[in-house]
């Protein structure tokens, strides 16, 4: 299984079945252009919910969305590129409440060198939602094209991301 799980981090197939549960496996550097931004905007809201806490706009505040609870990073003001991203929303950020969100990270040692076995109790690293390659590239595409340095949030961006319930949920930032 180590061998498979090795081929993997080298490139080979993106999937393998683990006891009849198939586990997202993720490439080491992936080709960031096959991302699809509308596709990743879904993952963003639903799939990984990244906007429970880094906000619809990504600037880790709540605007008028009920389920942003928790304040998080910029997403607008980060500095990483697509891989860097990619990193670190595969392996989290452990110690903080940025999960991980590659089902695999820690059991082996792809994510910074570290297993779960490493950390002390009540310090492991944080699970999120997991999801396919194909959602974590077009979930970079997504940031990438509508997030990284887009400077402060607008209400047309707003709109755009709630689409049909703009209305409501934007109007805090007509006029603006
Ligand atoms: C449970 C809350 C939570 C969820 C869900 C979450 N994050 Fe985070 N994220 C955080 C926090 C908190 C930080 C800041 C950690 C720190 O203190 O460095 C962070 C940091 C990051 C960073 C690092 C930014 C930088 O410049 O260093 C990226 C990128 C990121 N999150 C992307 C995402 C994406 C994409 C998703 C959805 C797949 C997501 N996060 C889901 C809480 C969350």
């Amino acid at each position: 299984m180590l061998q498979a799980l090795k081929l993997v981090a080298f490139g080979a197939p993106a999937l393998l079945c683990l006891n009849s549960t198939v586990l997202a496996e993720f490439i080491a550097n992936p080709d960031f252009t096959q991302g699809d931004a509308e596709k990743g905007k879904q993952v963003y809201q639903r799939v990984g919910v990244c906007v429970n806490c880094h906000g619809w706009a990504g600037d880790g505040q709540a605007g008028r969305n009920p389920m942003a609870h928790a304040a998080a990073a910029n997403l607008r003001e980060t500095e990483l590129d697509a891989q860097a991203l990619y990193d670190t929303i595969r392996c989290g950020i452990p110690g903080t409440q940025m999960p991980y969100h590659d089902g695999v990270s820690y059991k082996d040692d792809r994510c910074y060198d570290l297993v779960m076995s490493d950390f002390d109790a009540g310090q492991a690293p944080v699970k999120g939602k997991t999801f396919r390659e194909k959602q974590m590239i077009d979930l970079i595409a997504y940031l990438e094209e509508y997030i990284v340095g887009h400077g402060k949030p607008t209400y047309e961006e707003c709109t755009h991301y709630y689409d049909t319930s703009a209305a409501k949920a934007c109007s805090y930032l007509e006029d603006k």
